[in-house]
């Protein structure tokens, strides 16, 4: 069983806050940073990266950030502004940004204006009082629906929960239909644990599909319609088992007869090899059927086990 790894266990009540926190936030990654955007009451714009971070409902759309109780206590300029002016612009930002975000992240006192500080382009918001970021690529626009507090030490969270009432993309790294963004064109810049970061590469990405309605087969399934699949790597068994059903006799017959004429000269122990390859290639690119097919037709040559070794 050696996909089985050898765990070690961490234990917040026990190890304490700073010594969790550095497993946890390592542990949670990579994580999307919010870009927050805020005014003061005095009208000071400020600017800061936060990766406590995610969208948490999407009808009504609603973003929640958390914004930590600092060490010397008190509340970071951010979460005093958007509790005052129940405001804000949330901004996902790509590599380009990195450093000017990373600079905006440094504790000014809070008459600094954080645009200025990084160097980023005001422009004022349309439907809320705060201002976006010119040279950022997605901004959403949001109003305060709830603060949570979740504690009252140092590094405690608190959730900001935003109701997103616009949001702007370049229209640049829209997918043609312009209906969502295309993740070969925008790299996001995504916090891991430490000083780490982390941007999708277009060579990082793939495209899992998702399993068809609610009755797929799963991995007991597969191995009981087709012993072979022993043979497969479990990802491998759990491609198939996202199928209903595995395709039925009269497919697989073909199959296997349009397999065997274009290997009339090799012996059935060759043919059966090739075929858990096929099968292995098939499901790699997600092609299900042409996977159960493959693996089918091979227990159909059924070649004494010992043989697949
Ligand atoms: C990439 C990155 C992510 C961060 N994420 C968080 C976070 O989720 N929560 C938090 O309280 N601070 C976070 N910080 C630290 C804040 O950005 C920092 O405390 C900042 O000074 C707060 O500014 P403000 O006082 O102007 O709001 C992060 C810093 C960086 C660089």
């Amino acid at each position: 069983m050696s996909d089985i790894p050898s765990m070690k266990c961490f234990d917040p009540a026990t190890d304490g806050p700073v010594a969790f926190f550095k497993i946890f936030s390592s542990a949670v990654a990579p994580r999307p940073i919010a870009f927050v955007s805020t005014v003061a009451a005095d009208g000071t714009k400020n600017l800061s990266p936060f990766s406590f971070f995610n969208f948490f409902s999407a009808n009504p759309p609603v973003l929640v950030f958390s914004v930590s109780t600092p060490a010397s206590g008190g509340e970071k300029d951010t979460l005093r502004n958007v509790r005052e002016s129940g405001e804000c612009i949330v901004h996902i930002t790509d590599r380009p940004l990195g450093d000017q975000l990373n600079l905006a992240s440094a504790v000014y006192a809070p008459d600094v204006d954080e645009f200025e500080k990084s160097g980023l382009t005001a422009v004022a918001g349309e439907a809320v009082n705060a201002f976006r970021v010119a040279e950022a690529k997605i901004a959403m626009e949001c109003r305060l629906r709830q603060i949570v507090p979740l504690g009252d030490q140092r590094a405690s969270g608190n959730l900001v929960i935003c109701d997103v009432v616009k949001l702007h993309a370049d229209e640049a790294i829209l997918f043609e239909d312009g209906a969502s963004i295309d993740p070969r064109k925008f790299a996001s810049l995504s916090r891991l644990g430490g000083e780490w970061y982390m941007e999708t590469r277009p060579d990082a990405l793939f495209e899992l599909p998702r399993p068809p309605g609610g009755d797929a087969m799963g991995v007991k399934g597969v191995l009981a319609a087709a012993p072979l699949a022993s043979q497969l790597s479990l990802a491998e068994r759990a491609i198939l088992g996202t199928s209903s059903a595995p395709p039925d006799g009269t497919a697989v017959a073909a199959f296997a007869e349009r397999w065997r004429a274009s290997r009339a000269n090799e012996e059935p122990t060759r043919q059966e090899v090739a075929l858990l390859d096929h099968a292995r290639k098939s499901l790699s690119e997600h092609k299900v059927d042409e996977g159960w097919l493959a693996i089918l037709a091979a227990e159909q040559l059924s070649v004494p086990k010992e043989l697949h070794r």
